[in-house]
């Protein structure tokens, strides 16, 4: 059976080609591992992969220091780049705030902080997704926090928040911002530096088209000197030390990386600077547009989040009268479609939507699907209820 991949909001897929070819010549034509051999070619060809997508990452993300390549740390998603930062900055009798959107890679490690004794705050988004500057505002005018962390867009409902004006806002108060990008990294420009940000997190899998088991942290540098490693070990440097070295990229990097996760990555990049994320986002557009103006012919389909394109990503979720959520992706998958039930890992964000605890189906094209598949998927979904 043919089948028809609309759950770009998990992870990306297909990859563009060229991911998969470089993860297969470093694991046959390289392989070496990183600071752990000598200056052999196999060894140097480790290296310059390493520092080439590190530059790339900076350059990407707007690092500081003129894209300071040594300020971006490699972690094995942003789940736990976000650990890192969070568990590793927030300190008993510190507070933080939040927004109810967020997916348990944020709430989770701070629901665990706050069993530690520190205090976490939870914004409040409006019934679309959004947040609301001036509510920000209004409490830090009335508090004194540490730090602030949210996501850019909901994966639930795809909306797009204000990051500007919230950049600005905890810039006025001096507020270090840590920010959630895997929603819109490869969609949206996000420049750490110009929006002064603590620490810009990111995962490699999803609009960054890389493989999983990548992702990390392009980090403000005085930041970074705040925040203790959560994890330590072999750096490949300063053997003689039992102590962890607070050099970057070396604090947070103990272990060997994935290292065939970071050649398709790099390749990954590359891509995306050949086609350009605005051609990309302009495309994911073009059919979000198309999907919700087809979703919007059927009486019975309720849809959470903004109702146009504006301000969101295609990333969209609904209930249809009287058929669960789960039946109906069930339903729809012996069709072919691949799609996502459920919460989506973030109860909080569907507390706020309202679709808290039954979920939503969640249909979040890519950059590779048609309007052909949108059609399709539109005649499918009718027969399923
Ligand atoms: C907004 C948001 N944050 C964090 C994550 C976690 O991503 P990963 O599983 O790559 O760590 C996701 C994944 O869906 C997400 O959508």
């Amino acid at each position: 059976m043919k089948t028809y991949y609309l759950n770009n909001a998990a992870t990306t897929w297909p990859k563009p080609e060229c991911v998969a070819d470089a993860m297969r010549d470093f694991l046959i034509k390289g392989g070496a591992n990183s600071s752990r051999g000598t200056s052999s070619e196999r060894d140097m060809g480790t290296m310059n992969l390493i520092l080439d997508c590190r530059m790339k990452l900076a350059e990407f993300f707007g690092g500081y220091e003129d894209f300071n390549p040594l300020l971006v740390t490699f972690t094995s998603n942003i789940t736990e780049a976000l650990n890192i930062v969070l568990r590793g900055f927030l300190k008993p009798g510190m507070s933080v705030i939040t927004s109810s959107m967020e997916h348990n890679a944020v709430m989770r490690p701070l629901r665990a902080l706050e069993q530690k004794g520190i205090n976490v705050e939870v914004l409040r988004a409006d019934s679309e997704g959004a947040l609301n500057p001036s509510g920000l505002e209004k409490l830090l005018s009335e508090k004194k926090f540490n730090l602030m962390v949210f996501a850019s867009a909901s994966n639930v409902c795809g909306t797009v928040q204000p990051l500007k004006e919230i950049a600005e806002i905890c810039k006025k108060n001096n507020l270090p911002l840590v920010l959630d990008t895997a929603q819109t990294a490869g969609l949206i420009e996000h420049n750490a530096s110009e929006l002064g940000l603590a620490a810009l997190c990111f995962t490699g899998h999803k609009g960054l088209m890389g493989p999983q088991g990548t992702g990390g942290i392009v980090w403000q540098p005085d930041f970074a000197a705040r925040v203790e490693p959560i994890m330590t070990g072999g750096t490949g440097s300063y053997s003689h030390l039992e102590y962890q070295p607070d050099d970057m990229p070396d604090k947070f990097e103990s272990g060997t990386p994935n290292l065939p996760g970071i050649a398709g990555l790099n390749a990954a990049l590359t891509w995306l600077k050949d086609t350009g994320i605005k051609n990309i986002a302009q495309k994911e557009n073009e059919l979000g547009r198309y999907f919700l103006e087809r979703l919007k012919n059927f009486d019975e389909v309720i849809l959470t989040g903004r109702k146009e394109m504006k301000d969101r990503v295609s990333v969209f979720s609904f209930n249809v009268k009287n058929i669960d959520n789960g039946i109906l992706a069930d339903e729809l998958s012996l069709r072919g479609f691949e799609t996502r039930p459920g919460l989506h890992c973030a109860p909080s964000a569907h507390k706020t939507l309202g679709t808290f605890p039954q979920g939503a189906l969640r249909v979040s094209p890519g950059y590779f699907n048609t309007f052909e598949e949108i059609d399709k998927f539109m005649e499918e979904l009718k027969a399923a209820f």
